[in-house]
Order: structure tokens, then sequence, then C-alpha cells
């Protein structure tokens, strides 16, 4: 049995906790959360115990695995002291915002040997793994370009947007993390331009709410995101892969097959699935399963702190790109 705590009992933290719950050869103990009820009702929902101290929480001698599910800021201090106290770790992105703290914590977590997972749950998302396993089947032969689309279907509360670092590296960070995963190399050159076509008031962050990305990698490979936080019919995710034998791609999620033909239209569908919470439900399943089974098995960590940070350095070259309105070498 893999004994594991739960750090934050948010959004995030709620699905992770479920998670570890449904999971038959891991143990949930403990949630900590040190605002309000928060770990006290999540805690009293999945039948385990609830703390107000995180750091406490994570030295138990009865807890082999910590999942990092708080607001980013807390992340490199939660995750370098649970690799102090040799835990592993299942971290959610970004690592930071800040390269130069990733950079010094990546170092750190190789120094003590430690074993961190990144969140990227997309990669675990059944129709994403398997476009993946079609390129290492070669079946697109050598892939030329990867389009990505990912569009929020509204935009997150201000309080949020405030504080969530910008699009770049807060929502767009999934997809530079997808990119990489589906070019399989480095991108080396980052072309980015940024938007206020929703809400012209982000501004006031420097912000953005609509990007379109280009990424080149050292053999030529092109990759293309584009990036929205409001798309009105909900929220789209589609991935399409392009190569030299022929092209994969999915269909975003809904949540019944059925199709309508009536008088005014034909071939009405459900809405998309909405949000990341239904939508990916089952990768984030997938997700702990893949890191329970490496912590378990003391394999390799499915994706890495470095895989963590390549994506924020591509956040924040793009952010730069915009900026600067130049290419930008990673
Ligand atoms: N992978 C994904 O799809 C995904 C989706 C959403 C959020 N996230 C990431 O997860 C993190 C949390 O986001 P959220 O939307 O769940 O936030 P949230 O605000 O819903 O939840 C965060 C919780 O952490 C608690 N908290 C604050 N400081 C803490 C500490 N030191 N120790 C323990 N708990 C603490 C807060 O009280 C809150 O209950 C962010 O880094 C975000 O980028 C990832």
């Amino acid at each position: 049995m893999l004994r594991v705590a739960v750090l934050g009992a948010g959004r995030i933290g709620s699905i992770h906790a479920a998670n570890v719950v449904a999971n038959t050869s891991s143990k949930l103990v403990a949630i900590a959360d040190p605002i309000g009820d928060a770990a006290r009702n999540l805690a009293e929902r999945l039948d385990c115990e609830a703390s107000l101290d995180p750091i406490a929480t994570i030295e138990r001698d009865d807890i082999d695995a910590v999942i990092i599910g708080t607001p980013t800021d807390t992340h490199v201090s939660l995750m370098l002291h649970a690799v102090s106290r040799g835990k592993a770790v299942l971290c959610e992105k970004p690592i930071d915002l800040d390269i130069v703290k990733v950079d010094a914590a990546v170092a750190d977590i190789n120094r003590l040997g430690g074993r961190v997972m990144l969140a990227f749950n997309r990669r675990f998302d059944p129709s994403a793994a398997a476009l993946r396993r079609a390129i290492d089947a070669g079946e697109v032969g050598n892939v030329h370009q990867v389009i990505i689309t990912s569009r929020d279907p509204g935009l997150a509360p201000r309080e949020y947007l405030a504080h969530s670092g910008g699009i770049f590296r807060d929502m767009t960070i999934h997809d530079f993390d997808m990119a990489r995963f589906f070019l399989r190399e480095e991108p080396i050159e980052v072309m980015a331009f940024g938007s206020r076509l929703i809400d012209p008031t982000l501004e006031e962050f420097g912000d953005f709410d609509t990007v379109m990305v280009q990424l080149r990698t050292a053999s030529g490979k092109q990759c293309h995101i584009n990036c929205s936080r409001q798309a009105v019919y909900g929220y789209d995710q589609r991935f399409e892969i392009f190569g030299s034998a022929g092209q994969v791609l999915n269909d975003n999620l809904r949540s019944t097959t059925i199709r309508r033909w009536t008088r005014s239209a034909t071939e009405v569908r459900e809405p998309l699935m909405n949000f990341f919470l239904e939508r990916y439900a089952d990768a984030y399943r997938l997700e702990f399963e893949a890191f329970a089974k490496a912590v378990r098995g003391n394999g390799p960590m499915p994706v890495t702190v470095q895989d963590g940070r390549q994506a924020l350095r591509l956040a924040d070259c793009a952010l730069e790109s915009v900026l600067t309105g130049h290419a930008v070498k990673v």
C-alpha cells in the first residue's frame, strides 16, 4: 500500500484525493490545508484524517508520498521539504513562476535524489496517450507539424488571474508540455502573439486572453499552439500531428455520442465536456496510477521536474516574444 497525503483541499487537491481513494493499491492517510474547513470537509467526505499543518503532515512516518495541490507560490518549499524527508512527490504545475527559483529547486532535488513527478495530466489523457503511441509506432512517419488548440470556456475569476502568472505560465504551460511530448524534440525558437480581445482590462496584470505561439526544433519540426481564455461553445482541446506518412488527430469529448437531425439543423451533438475537471477526469486518475506505479516499483518518474522546467522556459520565451515582437531563442 502506498500511503499518501494530499496538500491543498481546493479544486485540484479534491480530484487527486478522490483518485487516491479510488486506487486499490494506495491509501489516502491525510489531507492538509491550513485555511478554514477545507481539509476537514474533504477528509470527512473521503474518510481520512484532516490537518491544518502541511509540514507536520509531510513529516509523518506513515506517509510515503505527498501530492501538492496548493497555490503555485508554495510548491517549491513544500516539494523540497518532502524530498528532504524522503517522500515521493506528485507536484502540480507550474513548479513556480520564477525560472531562477525553479532551476535552484531542480538542482536541489537532483542533489537529494528526490523522487518528484510533475503533474502534466494531459499526457495521461487516453486520446493524447494514443496519439503519442501512434507517433512512436511510426504511423505518421517523421513528425513535421504539431497543431494544438487549447481554449477555456470562460475567463477565470479576476482574483485568480491577478495571481496566475499570466496565460503562458498558467494555461499554455500545459500546451508547451504537450508540444514537447508530441514533437519528441526540444523547441529551440519561440515566436508568439498576444492580444486582449475578451477583457482589455487584463492589461492591468500585463496579461493576455488570446495567444498564438509558434515553436521550432533544431531539426525544423514546427508546432503551432492557439490558446483562448474564452470559447463560448465550451472547453476545446484538440491535437493534430502531421508527418511524412500521414496525420493523427483527436476530437473533443462529449458526455454522449448522440447526434440530432431536425428541420433547423443536422448533426447536432452534445455540448463539449466542461471544464478540465470533467474533460480530464480519466487523465487525472491515470496520472496518479502512473505516479503510484513508479513510486512502488522504484521506476523512473513518467514526467520529471526537468519537464516542468522546460515548459516554464518556453512560457517565458513566449512572453518575451510578445513583448519584444521578436522570435526568442530558447
Ligand atoms: N493540472 C491541472 O489541470 C491543474 C488544474 C487546476 C489547478 N492546477 C494547479 O494546482 C494548484 C492549485 O490550484 P487550485 O485551482 O486547486 O487552487 P485552489 O485555490 O482551489 O486550492 C488551493 C488550496 O490550497 C490551500 N493551501 C494554501 N496554502 C497551503 C499550504 N501551504 N499547504 C496546504 N494547503 C494550502 C488553500 O487553502 C486551498 O484550499 C495551482 O498550482 C494550479 O496551477 C493544476
